[in-house]
C-alpha cells in the first residue's frame, strides 16, 4: 500500500485559479525553477489535459504517468519515461513500483481533476499563491477547501509576486 506517500505541487491565484484556455495564466520563472528542482528524478503524475497543455511532451528527467480513461490520442506514450494509466489504481501501482526501483518520490502535478482525485493519497503540497487575480476556467478551490485544516507553513516569497507554502496534512 502506497499510503500517503505522494506529494502535490501547484500554483494558483487568490481564488484558486490554475488555468485559462489550457494554459497557466502567468509566467513566474522562479516558480518554474522550483518545480523543476523539486520534481527532477521523480515520478510526476498528471491528467490527460495537463499532458496536452504541455504539447504532449513528457517532462524531461522525470518518470511521467498520464491518467486518461482512453488510450486513443496518447498512443505515443510508449517511452519508458512516459506511460499511460487508465485508472487511479494502476497509477498508484506503477508509481509505487518506480519509487521502489528508483528510490525516488512521486509528485501529483495537476490539473484540478487530478489534484482532487489524488488528494487522499497526498501527504504534503507545495502551493505557490500568486498575488494577482486572473481570469480562469479551471480552479482548485474545492481542493484548497479540503486542505483548510492542514498545516500551512510559509516558506518564501518571489518578490511581491507570489508566496510559496509547504502544506502538510494534519495527523498524517
Ligand atoms: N497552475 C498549475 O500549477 C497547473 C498545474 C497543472 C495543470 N495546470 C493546468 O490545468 C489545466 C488542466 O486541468 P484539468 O482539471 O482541466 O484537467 P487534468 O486534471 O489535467 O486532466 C483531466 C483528465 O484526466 C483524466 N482523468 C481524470 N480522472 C480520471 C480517472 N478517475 N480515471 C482515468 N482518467 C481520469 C481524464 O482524461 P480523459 O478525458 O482522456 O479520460 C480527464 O479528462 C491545464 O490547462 C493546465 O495548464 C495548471
Amino acid at each position: 500500500m502506497i499510503g500517503r506517500m505522494l506529494h502535490g505541487i501547484v500554483a494558483c491565484d487568490p481564488n484558486g485559479v490554475i488555468a485559462v484556455n489550457g494554459e497557466i495564466p502567468w509566467t513566474l520563472k522562479e516558480d518554474v525553477q522550483m518545480f523543476k528542482h523539486l520534481t527532477a528524478g521523480n515520478v510526476v503524475i498528471m491528467g490527460r489535459k495537463t499532458y496536452e497543455s504541455m504539447n504532449c511532451e513528457p517532462l524531461k528527467n522525470r518518470y511521467n504517468i498520464v491518467l486518461s480513461h482512453k488510450k486513443e490520442g496518447i498512443v505515443e506514450l510508449i517511452s519508458p519515461w512516459c506511460i499511460h494509466c487508465p485508472d487511479i489504481c494502476s497509477v498508484i501501482r506503477k508509481a509505487q513500483e518506480i519509487m521502489e526501483l528508483q528510490r525516488c518520490g512521486a509528485w501529483v502535478i495537476g490539473g484540478a481533476e487530478i489534484y482532487s482525485l489524488f488528494l487522499p493519497y497526498i501527504e504534503s503540497f507545495y502551493v505557490t499563491r500568486v498575488s494577482e487575480e486572473y481570469e480562469g476556467d479551471v480552479d482548485i478551490q474545492e481542493t484548497l477547501d479540503k486542505m483548510r485544516d492542514w498545516k500551512w507553513n510559509e516558506l518564501f516569497s518571489f518578490k511581491n509576486l507570489a508566496t510559496v507554502y509547504r502544506v502538510v496534512r494534519n495527523n498524517g
